[in-house]
């Protein structure tokens, strides 16, 4: 009987490890407040948590250090819907990390230090909804194609960069946009802005302020 016990003890010791890794596994420093959500927010952190459960769904790891997203991550991660990664130091994304967030609804990329968005970066994310890429202080450049695919696209921020000019393809390919901020860069009056211009003119109802003035309602409310 008491050798039995001392047998069975590391063995007891070893399933009730494997099933809590299996059944519930929240990265050291951070919080998994449910089943579906990961709060890394503001841990100091210089890369991505080890160990994040593969059925996250909200992704919380803002005001951190995390310099890249791994070109695969989205892949691991597929049930993904939120993803908030502001105020990291990101610089560039590599292509096709984006291209397979298919239940990506929210992306905010927003204060980190992108210089630019290559074409197709967001491929299949035709979940997504608001994407946010304001406050990227040399963020200069969008490609023609930055945001091809993204047919559920309401809302996009690229305020505070550093934008001289911006195709207007890439704000006329997105069917769903409603809302789109783009003060605070340093744009330069060419005949392709006098495009970019127009088309504004024309959807001026998507743009949340207008030189300082209050908020565009939405005549629905919402
Ligand atoms: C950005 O993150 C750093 C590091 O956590 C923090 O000190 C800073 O207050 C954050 N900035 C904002 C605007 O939240
Ligand atoms: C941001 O990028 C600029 C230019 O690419 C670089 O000089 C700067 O050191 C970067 N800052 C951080 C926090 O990575």
């Amino acid at each position: 009987m008491f050798s039995c016990v001392r047998w069975l003890q590391p063995f007891l010791a070893l399933l009730s490890s494997t099933l809590l890794t299996w059944g519930y596994n929240c990265p050291s420093s951070c919080l998994c407040p449910d089943h579906h959500t990961v709060d890394c927010t503001g841990q100091g952190l210089t890369r991505l948590p080890d160990s994040i459960p593969l059925d996250v769904r909200r992704l919380l790891l803002s005001n951190n250090w995390i310099p890249r997203i791994p070109s695969d991550f989205l892949v691991l991660y597929s049930d993904l819907v939120y993803l908030d990664l502001r105020n990291n130091t990101l610089t560039k994304l590599e292509p096709g990390t984006l291209s397979t967030s298919s239940r990506l609804v929210y992306l905010d990329l927003g204060s980190n230090n992108l210089t630019e968005i290559p074409s197709g970066t967001f491929g299949e994310s035709r979940s997504l909804i608001k994407l946010r890429l304001g406050n990227n202080p040399y963020l200069n450049m969008v490609s023609k194609d930055a945001f091809v695919g993204l047919t559920s696209l309401r809302e996009l921020e690229l305020e505070s960069n550093a934008l001289s000019g911006l195709d207007v393809e890439v704000l006329s390919q997105l069917p769903s946009l409603r809302v789109i901020r783009l003060e605070g860069n340093p744009w330069v009056c060419n005949c392709n802005f006098a495009k970019l211009f127009l088309w504004l003119l024309e959807n001026r109802h998507k743009l949340p302020t207008v030189c300082g003035g209050s908020p565009v309602k939405d005549p629905k409310g919402q």
